[in-house]
Order: structure tokens, then C-alpha cells, then sequence
């Protein structure tokens, strides 16, 4: 096979297996693992340990100056010798004119290896060629053990941005959608089946006062012309009214007087009324929740399309059954946790071990289900449907307690197994966000915005301007990326300003120019007046894979395919921190280590003739490939020219 071949072509011999199950070699997948089979094997025999050992052992450094495998000595557990002393034999003992490896020189008990840089191209490069964009995915991690291929995949159900009807859709809910379609797009490339849904806030006692507002100020016309604003529009309108009421009843409550009896005239009343007709299944109201829920997912769905989104199911805290509520509710009495408390059906943690997690009501004293009520059905639902092997709520850290109570009340019910296999995936604030975009409330709003300003940047520069063939479409692309970009360039927990001249710029490390960097790829090919299928003719032609030497004079173009190689790495780590910022970060050095590369590796004009600018190109064209998949990895649509 290819791999063999590989192997063979740089003269290492064949790929040495690894007896064991554990660690799996995936040359395929991740050329990187030649380098870590041959030298794990060389290891095992020095040191006198297992070779499974010897290859968990070996890490990829955070920076290639530090090599481009690390072994920490320690962790070949040798009894006896200090691990300086084992390092300084290793080094010793370490095979001359390896055609892998170059000698190493130990650094305390780390030892550092770097690749033999002609092995580089001839290795790295036919193998990107060869998977194109499947180049660091890995199929067969999505696998259960011992199951038959076609059962044997893993089901990960994700619950991504929410948005709650008629109401604004604020930074969470982007932020939930930008991280959780890129923890979509992982698990996919990893083998999983992936099931994306949506659970709108689409119930609850707001859509009784919707109602309410909805015969006061509802206008069929401008339901029609712009549903979601009017939505928006006739909420905030009943709500403004609303308010006065809400008041009273908190200053009551403030009082240490009843609110029961503030809260059962006016619009409270009405809103409670509306809210339990829908509860108890009575179909006018629930015809016309179900007309606000429809067309408000109409538009969803052409919103989300902008951002190469869709979900497999637009659920919501209203399709969660009846029944399986009451099983739940049967289930908590049963198990001596559910307990009555001013008239509402409150679990106290505090009582059952959870220390932290409060007390926290379930059913409401107007009768009605809570949030909370309704989450744990629908992961009683969610699991019966799906079967997952796990579920993922990406949800804003200000739910932190929320869902740990979620997860406990599943606990408390005697479903620890099923907690288990629930996650959630927290994420910080963005601040000002409404404030410095002016009168953002939809999602729409927010694209639009983001499109606008990068155009408005795009026409500062008029030459290229008049250049590009469709401005809008493409300032619609690299606009989103902006936003993306700023959302995923620091860790999920980390609050961040929202900044549009920032995001938008060409300079530093922004979604602009990482699109930028790619169109440049772009170009660079199309200048040369060559096309991908000259490449892979040229690469094909030459069995050695490359004529390597061409490139090895120059230590930028070894550094580039160093990086190169480490892509797969940084997508199988970014599926243990779910963190986007593990590939942009990446995709930031690739796209650093690019630009330092032109001015010494020219293609157009190179000198040496064809051969040369026939290798440069491929390995422009290999980089042009990673940081592609990488850029759909994290969701964003490279552009072509900009
Ligand atoms: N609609 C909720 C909100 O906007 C988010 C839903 C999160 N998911 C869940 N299963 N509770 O705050």
C-alpha cells in the first residue's frame, strides 16, 4: 500500500508494527506516525521496553524548535538508572546516518528528535495529495471496539445554538453556533455519526404574553414581510406594558408578601392563562404558537445556511412529551427526592448530597413545567431515539449550575449512566456586542452588519477592489470569517470586547487574513499557470514523491512541511479540548511560516527551470490544502480570490 511505499521510498524499511491494541498507528491518516513507529521501534530495542510504550511515549513539542517528537524519558518507566544518565545512553546508542532521524542531543531528561529533512517532502507531500481533504481526519476513532463496521460508529448527539423565539438572539446563542458547529465538524472527521439539533426556547410562559401582545399589536402584513422583527417587535411592545405589573409583584415579593394574589389579575393573569392553554393541548392556542414557531424556523434555516450550517432536528423545550414528564416526575417521588414547597415541586441538593447546587423548582406553583423539567425529559427522549454513545450542550457558562443540576437530577433518578455520557461545553461573554454593531437583535443582523463593515474595508484598497468579481459575495464570506475568527481565537472560557475595525482588519492574526493567505495560495498557482492536475502528473511522474532536493536548500520550505506534518496532531488534540483556538492557532503559524516563505521560494521566475517551480508549486499547493481543511475544520468558507 501507499504507506509501505512511503516507507520505502525514503529507504527506513517497512513500517515496524506495534503489538498491543492501544496504540494505533494511523500512517495513512497522520504520516507523522512512520516517524513515530520506526522510532519507537528503535527505542523499544535500546532501552529495552515495550515498543507500545515507547510510542505513547513520544509527544509532539508546542514549538518545532523543540523538535518535531519529544520523548520525555521518564515515561519509558526503566527501572534503576536516573533519567539524565538514560537520556545521555540513548543518545549514545542512537543508530548514525538514520535516513528518519537526524543524531539527537538530549535536553535534561527530554529528548528531542528531529526529522532528516529530505524525508520531508517525499513523505509528507504525496501523503496531503494523496487524502486531499480527508488529510488529518481520522475515521477510525469514531469506532466502538469490537463492533461490526457498520454498527460499529459512534453517535455523538450535539445541541448548538437555541435561540429562544421572539426573543433576541444574542452573543450566547452566536457563540453556542460558531462552537458548536466546529464540535460538529470534528466529530464528523473523526468517524463519528453526528446529529446536530436545535433546541429552540420555543415555551414557556413568554408565549403566553406573546399571545397576549400578539392581539393587541399583531399585524398580519408585517408578520408576513418580516417575522422574526415583528416577532421581536410585538414581544417587546406587551413586554414594556407588562412591566409596570412585574414590578409590583417583585415589590411584594421584596415585602415578604404573597405574590399569588398580585400575579392573578392583569396581564399576569392572561399571560397564565394563555401559557396553560397551551400546556393542557388546547389547539386554538396551540395553533397559533405553532404558526410563530414555523415560520420563525423558516427563517432560521436560510440564516444558518450563510454560515454552511443545518440541523438534523429543530427541537425545543415544547416537543418534549407529557408522558415522559410524568415518568420523570414519578420516578423523583419514587426515589424520596421530590418534595413539595409552597406550592411548587422543588429537589433540594443540598439534602442529597449535592453540596453548592441549591434548591431548585420543577414544577411550577401555577402547575406549569420548569426549564429544568423539561431538559431531564429530553434526555430521557433524546437517548431512546438516538441510542448516543454521547450527548454535548453547547451552552454558555452561565449555565454552569444549571446543568449540573440537569445532570444530577439524572443521578438522583438512578441514571448515573446516562449522566455519564452527557457534556456540556462552556464558553465565556462577549462584550458589547448590541452596543458597538448599533441595533443588532437577529442573527441575520449580526451577518449583515459583519458583511457591510468588510466590504466597507475591501474598498479601501481600489485597485483589488475593482479586481474582485462579486465584492458582495465575497465580503459576505470573509465578513463571517471575521466574526468567527475573533470568536475563535482565544479559549471558550475567556470573555472577549467585540471588536468590528479589529476583526475585520487585514493585519494581525484576523479572519481576513487567514482568507487572505488562502486567496494568496490561490494566485500563486494560477500565476504560475498551473493547475492542481499538474501537480499530481509531476508528483506521480517522479516516484521518489518529489525532486526533494530542489527544496532542501532552503530551511523555510523544511520548516513549512515540518508544520505540515504535525495537522493531523492538532485535529486528533482538538477533539480532547473541543477547543476551536487548538487549530486557529495552528492555522495562524502555518499561515506566518507561509508568509516568511515567499520572498525565498519563488515560483513564478524561480531559477533552476520547471523541475523547480514545479516543486515549489506543490508545495504551495500542499500548504494551500492544510490550511483549507483546516479553515472548513473550524467552519469558515475559504475564498478563492479576494
Ligand atoms: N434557549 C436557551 C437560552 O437561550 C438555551 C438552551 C440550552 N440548552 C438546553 N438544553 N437547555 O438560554
Amino acid at each position: 500500500g501507499l504507506t509501505g511505499l512511503l516507507s520505502g521510498i525514503i529507504g527506513a524499511g517497512p513500517i515496524p508494527s506495534i503489538p498491543g491494541e492501544t496504540p494505533v498507528a494511523r500512517p495513512l491518516n497522520r504520516p507523522i506516525d512512520i516517524y513515530r513507529a520506526h522510532l519507537a521501534d528503535i527505542l523499544a530495542r535500546l532501552a529495552g521496553c515495550e515498543t507500545a510504550v515507547a510510542y505513547e511515549s513520544l509527544q509532539v513539542p508546542g514549538t518545532p524548535a523543540n523538535g518535531d517528537l519529544v520523548l520525555p524519558v521518564p515515561r519509558l518507566r526503566i527501572k534503576g538508572k536516573k533519567p539524565a544518565e538514560q537520556c545521555a545512553e540513548l543518545v549514545a546508542a542512537f543508530p548514525r546516518n538514520n535516513p528518519l532521524f537526524r543524531e539527537p542531543a538530549a535536553a535534561g531528561i527530554h529528548l528531542p528528535f528531529f526529522f532528516v529533512p529530505l524525508s520531508l517532502p517525499r513523505l509528507i507531500l504525496p501523503c496531503i495529495f494523496q487524502r486531499q481533504h480527508s488529510y488529518g481526519s481520522d475515521l477510525n476513532v469514531g469506532l466502538r471496539d469490537h463492533a461490526l463496521p457498520a454498527q460499529g460508529r459512534k453517535k455523538v448527539v450535539l445541541e448548538f445554538s437555541s435561540p429562544n423565539i421572539a426573543k433576541e438572539f444574542h452573543a450566547g446563542h452566536l457563540r453556542s453556533t460558531i462552537i458548536g458547529a466546529f464540535i460538529a465538524n470534528l466529530y464528523k472527521t473523526m468517524g463519528w455519526d453526528v446529529v446536530k439539533v436545535n433546541y429552540l426556547g420555543d415555551w414557556g410562559k413568554q408565549f403566553g404574553l406573546l399571545a397576549v401582545g400578539w392581539q393587541r399589536f399583531g399585524s398580519e402584513e408585517e408578520l408576513a414581510r418580516e417575522p422574526l422583527k415583528h416577532l421581536l417587535d410585538v414581544y417587546a411592545r406587551i413586554n414594556a406594558v407588562f412591566k409596570p405589573e412585574q414590578e409590583e409583584s417583585k415589590k411584594a415579593r421584596d415585602e415578604g408578601r404573597d405574590t399569588a394574589e398580585t400575579e392573578s389579575r392583569g396581564l399576569f393573569a392572561e399571560r397564565n392563562a394563555f401559557f396553560s392553554r397551551m400546556e393542557n393541548g388546547d389547539e386554538e392556542a396551540l395553533a397559533l404558537w405553532r404558526r410563530f414557531r414555523d415560520i420563525s424556523i423558516d427563517r432560521y434555516v436560510a440564516t444558518y445556511a450563510r454560515l454552511n450550517i443545518d440541523f438534523d432536528e429543530y427541537s425545543g423545550e415544547s416537543q418534549v412529551s407529557k408522558s415522559t414528564i410524568d415518568w420523570v416526575e414519578s420516578i423523583l417521588r419514587g426515589k424520596g427526592v421530590y418534595e413539595q414547597d409552597n406550592g411548587s415541586w422543588v429537589i433540594n441538593f443540598e439534602k442529597h448530597g449535592s453540596k453548592g447546587l441549591g434548591v431548585a423548582v420543577v414544577r411550577g406553583r401555577t402547575g406549569t413545567t420548569t426549564y429544568l423539567l423539561r431538559d431531564v425529559a429530553a434526555v430521557l427522549e433524546r437517548d431512546e431515539k438516538y441510542a448516543f454513545d454521547k450527548m454535548i450542550y453547547v451552552v454558555s457558562t452561565e449555565q454552569d449550575l444549571y446543568f449540573r443540576r440537569v445532570f444530577r437530577t439524572l443521578e438522583l433518578m438512578g441514571r448515573s449512566d446516562l449522566a455519564a455520557r452527557l457534556q456540556h461545553v462552556n464558553f465565556g461573554k462577549v462584550l458589547g456586542m448590541s452596543s458597538r454593531l448599533g441595533n443588532v437583535q437577529l442573527l441575520s443582523d449580526i451577518l449583515d452588519q459583519s458583511r457591510e463593515a468588510m466590504h466597507e474595508v475591501m474598498r479601501h484598497n481600489a485597485v483589488k477592489y475593482s479586481q474582485v468579481e462579486d465584492p458582495d459575495a465575497v465580503a459576505e464570506k470573509v465578513g463571517i470569517s471575521a466574526v468567527m475568527v475573533q470568536d475563535m481565537s482565544g479559549k471558550r472560557i475567556n470573555n472577549y470586547p467585540f471588536d468590528i475595525n479589529r476583526m475585520t482588519s487585514f493585519e494581525g492574526d484576523t479572519g481576513p487574513y487567514l482568507q487572505y493567505c488562502h486567496a494568496r495560495l490561490n494566485s500563486l498557482l494560477r500565476k504560475a499557470g498551473l493547475t492542481r492536475q499538474d501537480l499530481v502528473t509531476h508528483l506521480k511522474s517522479h516516484p521518489d514523491g518529489l525532486d526533494a532536493d530542489i527544496l532542501m536548500d532552503k530551511s523555510h520550505a523544511v520548516d513549512l512541511l515540518r508544520l505540515m506534518a504535525q495537522y493531523p496532531d492538532v485535529a486528533a488534540m482538538a477533539l480532547k479540548t473541543l477547543e476551536p483556538s487548538t487549530v486557529l492557532t495552528y492555522l495562524f503559524r502555518l499561515a506566518h511560516q507561509l508568509s516568511s516563505c515567499y520572498d525565498v521560494l519563488q515560483v513564478v521566475g524561480a531559477e533552476g527551470g520547471r523541475d523547480v517551480v514545479l516543486a515549489r508549486a506543490a508545495l504551495y499547493e500542499g500548504a494551500r490544502q492544510v490550511l483549507e481543511t483546516g479553515m472548513r475544520l473550524l467552519g469558515l468558507s475559504p475564498v478563492e480570490r479576494m
